[in-house]
């Protein structure tokens, strides 16, 4: 059993992000007082439809954190275990809102661990301020004309926006 800590390890975030919201970004920061290092992953299954597509989600994530050398970003279309096997990471880093999210985290934590005995799933409680957000809500919100000011980063804001072709609001 490794005795390494978790302060210097590389954690993987992996997340549909379509799109990253506040809650994801304000996770990632604090993420960021514990790990040396987070690479934020794009994870896509080529038989879903995304809002955004893999490059903008990346290139959204990117823009966000392009002062911060600890933050990488990156995209995968397979299993999250083969990611962490390849990139030699063995934390993944996931976020909590409300008691609703538990069994789906809990189910994934254990399937992955399942998978693989080498990761560890670490959970850090939501911002209390991003608690009800979600990307599937900020996008219904969005798409009907609503205002996610506030609730996601400005560029992706014009994102959606421009997604909306709602651009006078
Ligand atoms: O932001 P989401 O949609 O809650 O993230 C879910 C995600 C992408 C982390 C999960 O679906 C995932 O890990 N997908 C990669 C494929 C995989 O490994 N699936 C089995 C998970 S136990």
């Amino acid at each position: 059993m490794t005795q390494e800590k978790f302060v210097n390890k590389i954690a993987i975030y992996p997340g549909s992000f379509d799109p990253i919201t506040n809650g994801h970004v304000d996770l990632i920061k604090r993420g960021m007082r514990i790990f040396g290092e987070i690479i934020v992953l794009v994870a896509y299954n080529p038989n879903k439809s995304y809002l955004f597509n893999v490059k903008e989600r990346e290139q959204f994530i990117r823009e966000i954190f392009s002062d911060n050398n600890g933050v990488k970003v990156d995209s995968h279309g397979g299993l999250l275990v083969d990611y962490l096997k390849s990139s030699g990471a063995s934390v993944i880093l996931r976020g909590m809102r409300a008691v609703s999210d538990f069994e789906y985290e809990f189910q994934m934590a254990l399937m992955n661990r399942r998978q693989t005995r080498e990761v560890e799933t670490v959970f850090l409680m939501s911002g209390f301020k991003w608690f009800y957000s979600s990307s599937k809500l900020i996008k219904e919100v969005a798409s009907m004309g609503g205002s996610v000011k506030g609730l996601v980063p400005d560029n992706v804001n014009r994102g959606l926006m421009e997604k909306f072709n709602n651009g006078k609001r």
